[in-house]
């Protein structure tokens, strides 16, 4: 019944109409369910007839165990009964902050079924640019009808440019205010603004997508308790500390997406004449990173006097400088990763992305570090786990091509302190 109302977002989802069609699921008349949930019969039709606009709270309570819902079914029944905030005068608004999604979006088939079916908090990590925030931005407006009393957006700026990573208070601070708390009723203490966020969403249905986190830390206070409500985190580090959360790790595009994603954006007149082995060329050349592959698209589209041909020779040529268009760089965006390293951790990243092979095992890493196995397999894994680094097979490990591009074009200043034992 709920699955079915949830998909035709149109429908009628009033008290009545929901009591009736879950009434009728249990096989109950009015009189048998009155009598389970101890309730007068006159209140049960007089709900289901709609003659009752603020049901009693313990009425909804029976009700809904009376009628065997369980924890979704629960909310949607609560924030039926609530009725349309207006009629109740409650200053409760109604946010809706979800940007504008990708104006070309490919592929993520399997990512969009498993976030559309996701119960709760679904977690999407990767390397930079690889399209996190596009994937949650496109599967928060597919979900947005579900969630009826709101949709928040808030960047956790986990990389941002001259910006520290959010503090979880002041992020909370922004929850509670885009449902219209008054500032002064916004508790000082972290704490105290978790419990009230968690009291403010508990019935409702609202869809949050945090996005950029830094670590769990900064995501954690941010977690609601009810299940009526669904959260979205993007990350550039797998969050595997987050209780309760299915983690989807974002991997770059397969080709025949990336040149979609390519075509798509440079327009069809740059690249109708194009041999498809060129734009498979392309692509590839650009890791198949869609950030990548969206700036050299870019590029092409604004000088139309160049081939195909010619982009690739110049991706070819020097791929970090083509791969740059105004604000948008991924040697900018690699940058962002590499700061956010320890010493220990920029240290090996040098040394590994500089020395070793095109891949490698753990022996080879604690070679070139002076180190031991332990020690290497450590850092090998706190790399892996902010997606500076791949591990295609057990135990073998290797770079991004665009990665590897990026450590090799770190200033030579920085080589003197690799050569110390640690
Ligand atoms: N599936 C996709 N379809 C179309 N465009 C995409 C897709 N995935 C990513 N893009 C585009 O690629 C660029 C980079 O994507 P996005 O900003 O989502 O990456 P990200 O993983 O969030 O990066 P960061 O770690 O820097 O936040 C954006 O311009 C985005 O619109
Ligand atoms: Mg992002």
């Amino acid at each position: 019944m709920t699955v079915e109302l949830m998909r035709c977002p149109d429908d009628d989802l009033s008290l009545g109409t929901l009591l009736r069609g879950w009434r009728e699921r249990a096989l109950l008349t009015q009189e048998q369910l009155a009598q389970r949930a101890d309730l007068n019969v006159r209140t049960v039709r007089r709900l289901e007839n709609r003659g009752l606009q603020q049901p009693r709270t313990t009425s909804i309570l029976l009700l809904a165990e009376a009628l065997g819902l369980d924890g979704e079914e629960r909310a949607v029944l609560a924030a039926a009964a609530r009725g349309p905030s207006a009629e109740r005068g409650d200053p409760v608004a109604v946010p809706r902050q979800l940007p504008a999604g990708a104006a070309v979006f490919v592929g993520r088939e399997h990512e969009r079924t498993a976030l559309e079916d996701t119960a709760t908090v679904a977690a999407i990590d990767g390397m930079a640019g690889v399209g996190k925030t596009a994937l949650a931005v496109h599967a928060a407006h597919r979900l947005a009808p579900r969630f009826p009393d709101g949709q928040l957006f808030v960047n956790l700026h986990g990389h941002t440019r001259g910006m520290t990573p959010v503090d979880p208070g002041d992020a909370l601070a922004r929850v509670l205010r885009a449902f219209d708390v008054p500032g002064e009723r916004i508790p000082e203490h972290v704490d105290d603004r978790a419990a009230l966020y968690r009291g403010v969403v508990a019935d409702r249905r609202v869809l949050i997508v945090l996005d950029d986190a830094a670590d769990e830390d900064q995501v954690r206070p941010l977690l609601p308790a009810g299940r009526g409500c669904r959260l979205i985190v993007t990350s550039r580090r797998r969050l595997i500390g987050l209780d309760g959360t299915r983690t989807l790790s974002l991997d770059v595009l397969p080709a025949r997406e990336a040149v979609a994603l390519f075509t798509r954006t440079a327009g069809p007149e740059q690249v109708m004449d194009a041999p498809a082995g060129v734009l498979v060329e392309i692509v590839e050349r650009c890791g198949r990173l869609p950030l990548a592959v969206r700036i050299a698209a870019v590029r092409l589209r604004a000088r139309p006097a160049w081939s195909v041909g010619h982009l690739l020779a110049r991706l070819t040529d020097d791929r970090p400088a083509e791969l740059t268009a105004g604000r948008h760089s991924v040697t900018a965006a690699l940058d962002l990763s590499y700061q956010r390293l320890s010493e220990d951790q920029r240290r090996v990243y040098r040394l590994l992305g500089s020395i070793v092979g095109a891949e490698f095992g753990v022996d080879e890493a604690a070679a070139v570090q002076g180190t031991t196995v332990v020690r290497a397999s450590r850092l090998l894994d706190q790399l892996l786990d902010v997606h500076l680094l791949q591990e295609p097979a057990p135990g073998r490990f290797r770079f991004h091509a665009l990665v590897r591009d990026h450590v090799r074009a770190l200033p030579h200043g920085t080589w003197g302190e690799v050569a110390g034992p640690f």
